[in-house]
């Protein structure tokens, strides 16, 4: 099975380039993940956007952080069928709308594959939430996931190395995002887990993770808070993995970026 996973869509510009050149690589993968966290103007997913990515290839959406900014996404939460949305795990509260892990049946040269993908939360300098290691020996306890792909939505790089160790041999991949800045420590833990500490954005190339430069830059030179606003004019990148997994263990991982010219 060969999985391609996108790292954050941000705004406009991350939806346009989503839309324009996820087509062309869908034929190199059998199965694709997004993650939709700031794909409505930087914060939250709403309908128009998930529309736009599942027309253009996707077959599983991931968030964040920012999982509940927009209010479409509890009225897509209960459309599942056509809303293959999956919401951080480790949420405390056991009635958070969603789920944070979810199954799907993947059409490979080998015939039907099983793919479970999960969504967590990392908590170093991030808003607190359950503990993300203890949720996922939680969910590992069960044995009809088939092959797991983790996307790790967490700030701290030593957060995310810990959970790649954590579920090396016992998963198929760990892939961070929330940084969107894609990192070169692209690799196979011992026991087949492919590993990046980020996978990168999709959005504004010219910007401040997605934000137009200006705000953060007064922000940062006057100690004063400023309006961010999605860098709308920019061009646009998009980055992500490419996992090829055999029998629920990953055999290789590739790094992927595009930048529109301009
Ligand atoms: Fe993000
Ligand atoms: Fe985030």
């Amino acid at each position: 099975m060969r999985v391609l996973f996108l790292g954050d869509v941000f705004g406009q510009p991350g939806r346009r380039v989503l839309s324009a050149h996820l087509p062309q690589l869908r034929a190199q993968a059998d199965f694709v993940i997004v993650n939709m966290e700031n794909s409505a103007g930087g914060f939250g997913l709403h309908r128009e956007a998930a529309d736009a990515a599942l027309k253009a290839g996707a077959n599983c959406l991931t968030l964040g952080n920012h999982a509940w900014h927009h209010k479409d996404i509890f009225t897509m939460m209960q459309d599942e069928g056509t809303y293959p949305i999956v919401r951080p795990l480790n949420y405390s509260d056991p009635s958070t709308p969603g789920v944070g892990w979810r199954t799907f049946n993947v059409r490979t040269a080998a015939g039907l594959e099983k793919l479970t993908v999960v969504n967590l939360l990392g908590r170093v300098f991030m808003e607190a939430v359950g503990n993300p290691f203890l949720a996922m020996d939680d969910l590992l306890e069960r044995d009809d996931l088939g092959t797991v792909f983790v996307d790790f939505h967490a700030e701290a790089t030593s957060e995310k190395q810990a959970m790649g160790w954590h579920l090396a041999g016992r998963v198929a991949a760990v892939i961070g995002t929330h940084t969107h800045v894609p990192t070169a420590d692209t690799r196979i833990l011992k026991g087949g887990t492919a590993y990046q500490t980020d996978a990168g954005f999709t959005g504004p190339h010219d910007s401040v993770i997605g934000s137009g430069r200006d705000g953060p830059i007064q922000r940062f030179l006057t100690e004063r808070p400023h309006r961010f606003g999605v860098a709308e004019a920019s061009r646009a990148e998009l980055n992500g993995v490419f996992v090829q997994i055999e029998g629920g263990r990953a055999t290789g991982i590739e790094r992927y970026r595009y930048i529109e010219e301009g």
